[in-house]
């Protein structure tokens, strides 16, 4: 006999003034292979049509299924009841604007950050449309490959004492970001450069290392060790600058 699941979800919806936060308890019965996503669906389709969440891809991919799951942040789609106890509670994701129940904007936030860290290539290089493509060394492709595999989700950013504490701290997709630019040999920026950028509270000196980013993150990105690195080169660029003065 299958499990007979009970939800406690937030509500609230920002756009309504009759609307007050409170959590709200819905019960369904567990199927086979049942994952957030389906459950979600499933409240929405048979007992409430009003409740909101994101989804887009269900595989993983577009990061905007991210919600607290029983106090820890994840994927929904990415998430299986039969891994969670008979009572489940999601709330959404802290630091994003709540757009209303479960579904924040995530989407300006990381636009903020990524032009805060002016994250694209810098290089006075003209574009030549017919120039053959540059090659890379294999090992700093895959290097960049691997950073860039961020789905933008926003977990590791929620799970972040120092971004729940300061609204202008860059959080470890931000830092992961600019990592992958340091690395980026067509990038011209100097260390100097990124100090002005990261070398402070809103980024890299703000990190309080505890790795809860780490913890979240659905991609298993490599965040500890994008933070040492940046750590570390920062640490270094900041005492060159003082030696310089
Ligand atoms: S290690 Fe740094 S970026 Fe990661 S959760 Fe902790 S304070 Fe935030
Ligand atoms: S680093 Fe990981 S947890 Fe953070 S936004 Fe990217 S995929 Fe999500
Ligand atoms: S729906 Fe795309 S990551 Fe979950």
């Amino acid at each position: 006999m299958s499990r007979l699941l009970k939800f406690n979800i937030f509500r609230y919806n920002p756009e309504d003034t009759l609307s007050s936060p409170h959590m709200e308890e819905f019960v369904l019965e567990e199927t086979d292979a049942m994952t957030l996503f389906i459950a979600l669906n499933r409240i929405r389709e048979e007992q409430d049509p009003s409740l909101q969440f994101d989804f887009c891809c269900r595989a993983g991919i577009c990061g905007s299924c991210g919600m607290v799951i029983n106090g820890r942040p994840g994927l929904a789609c990415h998430t299986k009841t039969k891994d969670l106890p008979g009572e489940i509670t999601l709330l959404p994701l802290p630091v994003f604007k709540l757009v209303g129940d479960l579904s924040v904007d995530t989407g300006s936030w990381f636009r903020e950050m990524y032009t805060k860290t002016e994250s694209w290539i810098h290089t006075d290089k003209e574009f030549d449309a017919d120039a053959l493509e540059e090659r890379m060394d294999n090992k700093v492709a895959v290097g960049i490959y691997e950073l860039e595999r961020c789905v933008e989700c926003g977990c590791c950013i929620s799970a972040c004492g120092t971004a729940r504490l300061r609204e202008d701290f860059l959080g470890a997709a931000a830092l992961n970001r600019v990592a992958r630019f340091l690395i980026d040999p067509r990038d011209q920026r100097t260390d100097s450069d990124y100090y002005e950028i990261i070398g402070n509270d809103m980024g890299i000196f703000g990190c309080m290392g505890l790795l809860a980013c780490e913890d979240v993150c659905p991609k298993h990105l490599p965040l500890q060790n994008q933070l040492g690195f940046l750590r570390r080169k920062m640490g270094i660029t900041s005492l060159k600058r003082i030696f310089r003065k």
